[in-house]
């Protein structure tokens, strides 16, 4: 399929959403066709480095033999099934999950989307406490139903959604480079303090959770500074709420640890898992305690989906936790991690565009700036980096908040060698290197 033929499609069949884009764009946007490992194919032939992982999802790398073994395998035996029955594929991935959660984390229930998972997770905190509000950082992305996770997806601006879920509202996003008391030795408990007399006049309830990633990925990378999460959870607790940590991104190695609450040493209450947990299919879950989820269905609480617990998800599932243990991937995406940031360190020695570097494992964001003095968020120079990268064949993205679109997002793949990582950080360099002498010359 070409270009010509895809934008008649893309005219006439699709909603244009997001905003147009779709059409505006069309022309460079390729049309993925195929993908081996970390790359991807489009149907022209050419081959892009997929340092997006997709959406995140193929961690794993794309069609990885061991997922398309027991996708193939449920195909010919039992794809689906109702949930109200149990089947092996579904009771094999609990005790899987099971095993790899931080402890006191025991429980799990399966759903499709992160998405999903977040809304059920919200249920399940009001449920076990009894309460209604929930905070989450103003630059945080949660998912995309039109309700809940919407209203908790404060990066991404909820006016233009016109109505927002009752009981959630923001919090300060302990983003120490744009904080103005970003440089105070004191700024965990400042910025808690803060955050924290608002919410208490915000809630119009009894308070039940606030929800956090460990590492803010679509905000731009934001890694929390040291000792925030235990404070977090201490000021949470204290007002009877549950902390709930959305490993959607971070968690499954990602942050070159099984999980990335454990960088901080903070359990959370209730945990969500979603992307590579499925290798590639669409499965989530959400995790708890067995007290919280004892409690919590006293009080009625339940969640799930048509395709919640079907044997391809659950096996798909069983699958990527498999792929992870035996191929050491967590080990390996804390090396990735090391490689690409001393990779990044040296860009940054002659690239003054470079304000900050910030990331874990194969999570990583490079913010983008006019100058470093004024740290002005370089939002154009972002977009052509990442337009520019893609022509050579390395897909990014460009992440952020707040109207500023200035950080570019690495997510490489765990099973990338070390010769694709150099390959992605040479076009990398070699793209920020010609665009910001181009933008200097234009100035
Ligand atoms: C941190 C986080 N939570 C939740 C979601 C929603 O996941 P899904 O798109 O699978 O519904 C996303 C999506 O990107 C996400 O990044």
């Amino acid at each position: 399929m070409d270009t010509h033929a895809a934008k008649e499609i893309v005219e006439k069949w699709m909603i244009p959403t997001p905003a147009g884009a779709y059409m505006a764009g069309l022309e460079n946007r390729p049309i993925m066709a195929r993908a081996e490992g970390i790359e991807v194919i489009d149907t022209t032939g050419k081959r892009y480095l997929d340092f997006g992982s997709g959406q995140m999802a193929a961690a794993l790398g794309h069609n990885h033999p061991r997922f398309v073994a027991s996708v193939k395998k449920s195909l010919e035996t039992i794809s689906h099934s109702t949930k109200t029955f149990l089947n092996v594929d579904r009771l094999e991935l609990h005790k899987r999950l099971g095993e790899i959660l931080t402890p006191p984390l025991q429980k799990s229930l399966f759903l499709v989307s992160g998405s999903d998972a977040i809304e059920a997770a919200i249920d399940l905190a009001r449920k076990a406490t009894g309460g209604v509000d929930v905070l989450a950082l103003d630059m945080a992305l949660h998912g995309s139903t039109s309700f809940v996770t919407r209203s908790l997806t404060f990066g991404w601006g909820r006016a233009k959604h016109k109505l927002a879920a009752q009981g959630t509202s923001a919090i300060l996003t302990p983003y120490t480079y744009r904080s103005s008391f970003g440089d105070d030795p004191d700024f965990v408990e400042k910025c808690l303090q803060t955050s924290f007399q608002l919410a208490d006049a915000n809630f119009t309830a009894k308070p039940a959770a606030v929800i956090i990633e460990p590492v803010l990925s679509a905000g731009g990378i934001i890694v929390p500074p040291p000792g925030y999460m235990k404070a977090l959870r201490r000021y949470a607790h204290e007002r009877g709420m549950l902390l709930i940590m959305d490993e959607s991104q971070t968690g499954l190695g990602k942050t070159g640890k099984m999980w990335g609450h454990l960088h901080e040493d903070v359990v959370p209450d209730i945990m969500t898992v979603s992307k590579h947990f499925g290798a590639g299919l669409p499965i989530a879950a959400v995790t708890t305690s067995a007290a919280i989820a004892e409690l919590a269905v006293s009080n009625g609480y339940f969640a799930t989906r048509s395709h919640a617990c079907d044997p391809i998800a659950c096996a798909a599932g069983v699958a990527s936790i498999d792929i992870i243990q035996e191929e050491k991937l967590v080990e390996r995406a804390a090396a990735i991690g090391i490689r690409m940031r001393a990779a990044l360190a040296d860009m940054a020695q002659e690239i003054e565009a470079i304000g900050e570097i910030r990331g874990r494992g194969v999570l990583y964001g490079v913010e983008l700036v006019e100058d470093r003095a004024s740290k002005a968020p370089a939002s154009a120079l972002c977009r052509t980096v990442v337009a520019q990268c893609q022509q050579e064949g390395l897909l990014l993205q460009s992440r952020g908040s707040h109207g500023r679109m200035n950080v570019v997002r690495l997510v490489p793949p765990m099973v990338s060698t070390d010769a694709e990582i150099d390959r992605g950080m040479e076009i990398l360099r070699k793209v920020l290197r010609a665009e910001t002498r181009r933008t200097a010359e234009a100035a």
